[in-house]
């Protein structure tokens, strides 16, 4: 079976869906998934254990060189040898990664990363400046979003599936104030690219909104292949 050649840039707020319907859509197309946000969390997990204050731009560079991310032989990330999993899925996490996502020399080595890893194509790639910065000519970009409150509700939902301790109210307050970071920050802000297509998925469902990504996937790319 050919691997595809080309790759797919999604981004989109907080709490869209991104990571799981990327996943499933790189399990029926042959592609690679890359998950960019769990870099910026791997860096901040580094940053909280190492006792970096996370708004100290200058003490977050200064530690920077010490977080050396990269992938096991089962496509695994790690910081400095060590897998995490879901250590970088907490919610003090969340937050940090997206305040020291905002710092450029951060995105500089995060973004190296992602170019070098989708260089020979085949990758769908999910984040906040992918069809912008990272992959700008890839050759689909979709732009996945849904109301906050949805989103805030599935995070929720996840939390309690998790058995996470959590009320609504603070999931909404975290999601908002992350969709506050993301997009108004100076360096590479959340911002749909021009030739993005846009994806609401405020009323679709899991696999209703994999099928419409795969329907704008394989329009815009001619790929018939599609693997069960
Ligand atoms: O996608 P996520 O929620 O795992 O990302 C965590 C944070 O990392 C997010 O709040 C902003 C930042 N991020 C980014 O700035 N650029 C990316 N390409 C991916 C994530």
């Amino acid at each position: 079976m050919v691997r595809p050649y080309y790759n797919v840039a999604v981004d989109g707020p907080s709490g869209a869906g991104k990571s799981t319907i990327c996943k499933a859509i790189a399990a029926k197309l042959d592609l690679t998934y890359i998950d960019t946000g769990a870099m910026y969390r791997a860096i901040a997990y580094g940053m909280i254990i190492a006792n970096v204050d996370t708004f100290d731009e200058a003490a977050v560079v200064h530690h920077l060189p010490n977080c050396h991310i990269d992938y096991d032989a089962f496509h695994q990330l790690r910081l400095n040898g060590q897998v995490l999993g879901d250590l970088i899925r907490a919610d003090n996490v969340s937050l940090a990664a997206s305040t020291i996502a905002r710092y450029q020399p951060v995105r500089d080595y995060c973004v190296a990363l992602q170019q070098d890893m989708a260089s020979n194509g085949g990758c769908i790639m999910d984040g906040r400046d992918i069809g912008t910065v990272v992959l700008p000519n890839a050759e689909v970009k979709i732009f996945l979003t849904a109301d906050v409150e949805e989103r805030a509700k599935r995070r929720y939902l996840q939390n309690q599936e998790k058995k996470i301790e959590c009320t609504y109210a603070q999931v909404l307050d975290d999601v908002k104030k992350r969709d506050q970071q993301d997009t108004t920050r100076i360096h590479s802000p959340l911002v749909q690219a021009k030739d993005a297509i846009l994806v609401d998925s405020s009323t679709l469902d899991f696999d209703a909104t994999v099928t419409t990504l795969i329907h704008i996937i394989q329009t815009q790319t001619g790929d018939g292949e599609h693997h069960d």
